[in-house]
């Protein structure tokens, strides 16, 4: 199984979904969460955050592009979480690949048993894993709080997982 699509109903719902995908992570990942503004990235980021219990909560980090928290994976090995807004380094323009390598995420990833999730930035994050997981996010012109979410691995492992877990919680899920 390489693609599966989730409807959520309110944003409750996808910080579940992303509670549930949780165990399923390991350092080294890449999530990259693609969508318009209010999608869900962040919220999904949330339910991430408390899954791999974060030792604080996740915010925005518009402001900051770069937020690194603290987290435990399933296998209670200590990492860190990489928060990437890249939102206002497209809209301030420039050379965005060098400003991102600015940031000096890649050291941070490297070294620190780290998973980097990223709104906004799939150009610029791509070339800091093979193991990643694209997360697709698309609202609904009739249904103010309806989302349907995608996943599409790319060598990312423990989809096969998640799917089931998320089966047994959703009940069922699109395609
Ligand atoms: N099904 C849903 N899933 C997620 N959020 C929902 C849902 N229904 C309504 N919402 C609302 O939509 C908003 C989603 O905001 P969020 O910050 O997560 O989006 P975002 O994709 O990160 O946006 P941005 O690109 O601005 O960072 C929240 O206000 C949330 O309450
Ligand atoms: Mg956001």
């Amino acid at each position: 199984m390489e693609k599966m699509k989730v409807e959520t109903k309110n944003s409750g719902e996808t910080k579940e979904l992303g509670k549930l995908l949780s165990p399923f992570l390991s350092p080294g990942d890449l999530l990259i969460l693609r969508g318009p503004l209010g999608a869900g990235k962040t919220t999904f980021t949330q339910g991430l955050g408390e899954g791999l219990k974060a030792e604080r909560p996740i915010i925005s980090p518009t402001f900051t592009l770069a937020r690194e928290v603290k987290i435990q994976f399933k296998d209670g090995k200590k990492g860190l979480l990489i928060h990437v807004d890249a939102w206002r380094l497209k809209a301030r323009g420039g050379d965005i690949f060098e400003e991102f390598e600015a940031l000096g995420i890649e050291d941070d990833f490297e070294g620190n048993n780290a998973l980097v999730v990223a709104e906004w930035g799939d150009k610029i994050a791509e070339p800091l894993s093979d193991r990643i997981l694209y997360v697709d996010f698309e609202r609904n012109m009739e249904r103010e709080n309806l989302r349907s979410v995608s996943f599409t691995s790319k060598g990312f492992k423990g989809l096969e997982g998640f799917e089931k877990s998320v089966e047994a919680v959703f009940g069922s899920f699109v395609s």
